[in-house]
C-alpha cells in the first residue's frame, strides 16, 4: 500500500471514529509523515517491550494506524538498544507517540485559529508538534521536552519534515517564558495540577488543554487563562489518557496483603472494573471523592484491588455468586466507594462533562455544574 493510501486510511479512521471533524486538522494529518517520527518504537508483547525499526515486519502498518506507540522506557535513552539487543525487556513507557486519535481531540479541543501562537509541554517524537507546524505556521509553535535525547532526535526529524519549530530543553511545567505569552498551551503529558506558569504564560482569554494525572478520573480538561495564575475550566466529555509529567508521578503503590483472606467476604453489587474504570460514568465522581486511591488488577481472573498510599486496601473477587470485598488498614476503602456512589447517584449520576475546574496560584478545585456551586473538591 502506497504511503499516500496509508495516510488516507489513518484520516478516514479518525473521521469515522469522530476524533476528527475540522478540514484543517484533516489536512494536516492527511500531510503529516508519522513514519518519519518513528523510525524506532517498542511494541507490547505480555509484560516485555520488543524493540522494532524501520524494515521490521508491521513496522509501518502499526505507524499509519490509531495506536499509540511507545518509544522510551524507564527515562532511558538506551531502553530501545538494549531491548534490541537483549530481546523483550520490562519497563515503564516514559515518551510514546500519542494515539492519533487522542492527539486530534486535544488539538480540535484546543480551537486555534490562524496564526495563534501555541506553547506544546511533551514534544516526544516531535509529531504533534509537525502537525501543529503544518496548521500555524513554525514561527508560532514552541515544543518543550525534558529529555535532551528525545528533544534532540524530535527536532532532527522535524527538520527532515521541513518543520523549524521553536524546540526547548527544559522542564516544561515551567512553560517556556521566552516565547510567552501564549494563545494556546497543550499538555501533552498529564498533571497532577495545573502549573501556575502555563497560565501566566497565556494571554487572558487564552486556553490551556490538558490531561490530568489522577489514579481514578484522569481525563482531559480545557482552562481559560484568567489573569495572572489564574483559570477557569471544564473537564472534557471527550476522555483522554496520558503519561504524567516527570515530576507528578504517582506515588509508589504500597504492598498489599499476600496471605490468604480468612474472613468471610463481603458481598457487593458493585464492581471495581465497571465502577472505577473507563467508559464507567461513575468513573470522574469517584477520582473526586477518593483522590489518592487507585485501582489494580489482582494476581488471577476476577481479582481486582484498590490501595492508598496510607497502606489501606480493598480485595475484591469475581465469583460465580456474585461480587466479595476484603477491606484493611486505616481506611475502610470499600466503604468509602459504597458512600461515594450513593452520593453521586443522589446528586443524579452528573457526568464528567458536568464538573469545572478554578485555579489560582494557591487553590485548585473542582466544582459541580458551576464555579459558584457549593459542591467542591480541592484538587
Ligand atoms: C506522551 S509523550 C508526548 C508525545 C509527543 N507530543 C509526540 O507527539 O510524540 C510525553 C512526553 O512528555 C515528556 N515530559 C515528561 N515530563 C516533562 C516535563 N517536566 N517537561 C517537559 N516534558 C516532559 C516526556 O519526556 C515525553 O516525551
Amino acid at each position: 500500500m502506497s504511503l499516500l493510501s496509508r495516510k488516507r486510511r489513518l484520516v478516514a479512521t479518525l473521521r469515522a471514529d469522530r476524533a476528527l471533524h475540522d478540514p484543517q486538522w484533516i489536512d494536516a494529518f492527511a500531510e503529516v509523515p508519522r513514519h518519519l517520527f518513528l523510525r524506532r518504537y517498542f511494541v507490547q508483547t505480555g509484560y516485555r517491550w520488543l524493540a522494532v525499526e524501520q524494515g521490521d515486519a508491521g513496522w509501518i502498518d502499526r505507524i499509519y494506524a490509531d495506536t499509540v506507540l511507545v518509544t522510551q522506557l524507564d527515562d532511558d535513552p538506551d531502553s530501545w538498544v538494549r531491548a534490541r539487543r537483549e530481546g523483550p525487556v520490562i519497563g515503564t513507557p516514559t515518551s510514546s507517540s500519542s494515539m492519533p486519535g487522542i492527539m486530534a481531540i486535544m488539538l480540535e479541543e484546543l480551537r486555534v485559529t490562524d496564526a495563534d501562537r501555541v506553547l506544546e509541554i511533551g514534544t516526544g517524537t516531535g509529531y504533534n508538534a509537525a502537525l501543529l507546524c503544518h496548521r500555524l505556521g513554525d514561527s508560532n509553535v514552541s515544543t518543550v521536552d525534558i529529555d535532551s535525547t528525545l528533544i534532540a532526535k524530535a527536532r532532527a526529524a522535524l527538520a527532515e519534515c521541513g518543520y523549524h519549530p521553536y524546540c526547548l530543553l527544559d522542564d516544561g511545567e515551567l512553560g517556556c517564558p521566552e516565547n510567552a505569552p501564549y494563545d494556546r498551551i497543550l499538555g501533552t503529558c498529564a498533571v497532577s495540577r495545573i502549573p501556575p506558569e502555563w497560565l501566566e504564560q497565556t494571554r487572558a482569554g487564552g486556553l490551556v488543554v490538558t490531561t490530568l494525572n489522577r489514579p481514578i478520573g484522569a481525563g482531559l480538561v480545557r482552562i481559560t487563562a484568567g489573569h495572572g495564575a489564574t483559570g477557569t475550566g471544564r473537564v472534557l466529555a471527550r476522555d483522554g489518557r496520558f503519561m504524567p509529567m516527570r515530576a507528578h508521578r504517582l506515588p509508589p503503590i504500597p504492598e498489599l496483603p499476600e496471605d490468604e483472606m480468612t474472613e468471610p467476604g463481603q458481598p457487593t453489587s458493585l464492581s471495581v472494573t465497571g465502577l472505577l474504570t473507563p467508559p464507567s460514568r461513575f468513573e470522574f465522581f469517584a477520582g473526586l471523592e477518593l483522590p489518592e486511591v487507585c485501582s489494580l488488577h489482582g494476581d488471577g481472573p476476577g481479582i481486582t484491588w484498590l490501595a492508598h498510599p496510607d497502606g489501606s486496601w480493598a480485595r475484591q473477587i469475581d465469583t460465580s455468586e456474585g461480587f466479595l470485598v476484603w477491606q484493611g488498614g486505616p481506611q475502610r476503602l470499600w466503604d468509602r466507594v459504597e458512600d461515594a456512589h450513593a452520593r453521586w447517584l443522589e446528586l443524579g449520576q452528573p457526568e464528567r462533562s458536568d464538573f469545572g475546574i478554578t485555579i489560582n496560584r494557591d487553590l485548585q478545585e473542582f466544582w459541580l455544574e458551576s464555579p459558584e456551586s457549593d459542591l467542591r473538591w480541592p484538587w
